[in-house]
């Protein structure tokens, strides 16, 4: 499947509101139609979001821009309203026309849709949805998903360490470089090894 990682995607948070406030992050909007303008998203049907947007059938989506840094993502990304009330505490939005909250920071764009028809998968599903309100909030370009890998997402602690077999030094890293010198002894790569 490595060809799937091939495609380009955005990052949006996508909000609802039943009795309260929530939102989730997605890669998943398109635009999939231009006359009349259609949109489609994609969502986990364990999503709180989800339920939401079912039970309303309304939602909002602000595009994500590349000032955005990782605790948006934390925010709505890593947990879900079944358990957390993502909005307390957090003062970075406004209402749009349909009383739904839209995103103000790290954002440069909003949509406000209303469903018009949904498509079941497995795991998913898939809502297409007509556009009644939208507005442009800055000209900052929208993060893309190969981004936020790169550069938003924290890398994963490196646990590695490589040891000198002559005088004990330890190098701190998964991957030594090819020409690392012992700051020690002097010797090469060849005489450490891989703890
Ligand atoms: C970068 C990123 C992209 C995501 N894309 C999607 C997506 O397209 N569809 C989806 O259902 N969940 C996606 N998620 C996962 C949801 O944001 C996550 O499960 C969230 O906690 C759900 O919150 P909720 O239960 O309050 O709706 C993504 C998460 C991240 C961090």
């Amino acid at each position: 499947m490595q060809a799937l990682f091939k495609i380009s995607y955005g990052l949006y948070v996508l909000t609802a509101r039943t009795n309260k406030f929530n939102g989730c992050i997605i890669n998943t909007l398109s635009q999939v139609q231009s006359a009349p303008t259609r949109v489609s998203i994609t969502v986990n049907k364990d999503n709180y979001t989800t339920k939401m947007i079912e039970e309303t059938g309304v939602f909002n989506v602000s595009i994500i821009n590349e000032k955005a840094d990782f605790s948006l993502f934390e925010r709505f990304g890593f947990s879900s309203g079944k358990t957390t009330q993502k909005f307390t505490g957090f003062t970075a939005f406004k209402m749009s026309k349909n009383g739904l909250p839209y995103i103000t920071e790290n954002t440069n764009a909003f949509i406000s849709c209303k469903v018009v028809s949904k498509t079941e998968l497995d795991t998913h599903i898939c809502f297409i949805a007509e556009i009644t309100e939208e507005q442009v909030l800055n000209d900052i370009n929208s993060l893309t998903y190969d981004e936020y890998f790169k550069s938003v997402k924290p890398k994963p602690e490196s646990k590695g360490k490589w040891t000198c077999k002559i005088c004990n030094y330890t190098y701190d890293g998964e991957v030594l470089p090819e020409d690392y010198i012992c700051p020690i002894c002097k010797h090469g790569k060849e005489f450490f090894i891989k703890k």
